[in-house]
């Protein structure tokens, strides 16, 4: 089992009393790397998460004043659901991140139109590696209270190898017992690639999985994929929590 305390010691956990206030600082930080990128080789990349917490991130970032056609932008995990679904993680990017000043960014979805998501991770693979710079210039995770992370969730038979640093494949399709949508997301070993990665949290129960973990894993013996993506990450993660 990891260590936690001494895991998460390793990163920087910046802890806000206001959403508000994290929102503006991590945007002001996020635009910060993509600039540096934008002024050393004209381009940048940007993986996002999807989910709620990022709504007021999104907003603050889609106002930043950058060049954003040169700005890939792409997601970290998406549910296998048509994009106009309410579950649509692009749907709730072109709501909420490309718009205002980052309606020109070049966006990707994970979503295509094949017929099923295994499919879907070859389509996406192919964009990857044609349409998307890499390594990322920065990537946003986010976790859910089952201390999942992307779509590496605890209850995926897939969640190993999608966990594996040694991994060959940038993206796969996971099937979470709990979801009732499959996923497709970007593998650790793409996303420990990134130059820069944040984690953003809100909330005390989230805090509290990522500090103590959760019992029923303990009783298990098993490591919250969050955990043991944390332990992985080479790079120092930004972790960005407020209540
Ligand atoms: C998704 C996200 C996922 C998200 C967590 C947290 O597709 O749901 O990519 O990894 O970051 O589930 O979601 P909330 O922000 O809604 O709690």
């Amino acid at each position: 089992m990891i260590d936690l305390k001494k895991n998460l010691a390793r990163h920087e956990f910046r802890p806000y009393a206001e959403r508000a206030k994290l929102e503006s600082e991590l945007a002001a930080a996020i635009v910060d790397k993509l600039s540096t990128a934008l002024a050393l080789t004209g381009k940048a990349s940007l993986a996002v998460s999807g989910g709620s917490t990022p709504y007021g991130l999104f907003e603050q970032l889609s106002q930043a004043n950058i060049d954003w056609p040169a700005v890939d932008v792409t997601l970290v995990d998406e549910r296998w659901v048509e994009t106009d679904s309410d579950q649509s993680n692009e749907k709730m990017l072109r709501q909420r991140l490309i718009i205002n000043q980052a309606a020109d960014a070049h966006f990707s979805g994970m979503k295509s139109s094949a017929t099923n998501v295994d499919q879907g991770v070859t389509d996406y693979n192919q964009q990857l590696a044609t349409q998307i710079k890499q390594p990322f210039d920065v990537v946003i995770l986010g976790m859910g209270p089952d201390g999942h992370t992307a779509s590496w969730f605890p209850d995926a038979t897939e969640t190993p190898a999608a966990l594996d640093p040694k991994g060959v494949t940038d993206t796969l399709a996971t099937y979470p017992a709990s979801q009732n949508i499959p996923r497709i997301t970007l593998s650790f070993a793409c996303v420990a690639r990134a130059k820069s990665i944040f984690l953003h949290i809100t909330g005390a129960d989230k805090r509290q999985v990522l500090e103590t973990g959760l019992a029923s894993a303990r009783e298990q013996e098993k490591d919250l994929p969050i955990h043991q993506a944390l332990c992985q990450f080479e790079q120092v993660v930004d972790i960005y929590w407020a209540e």
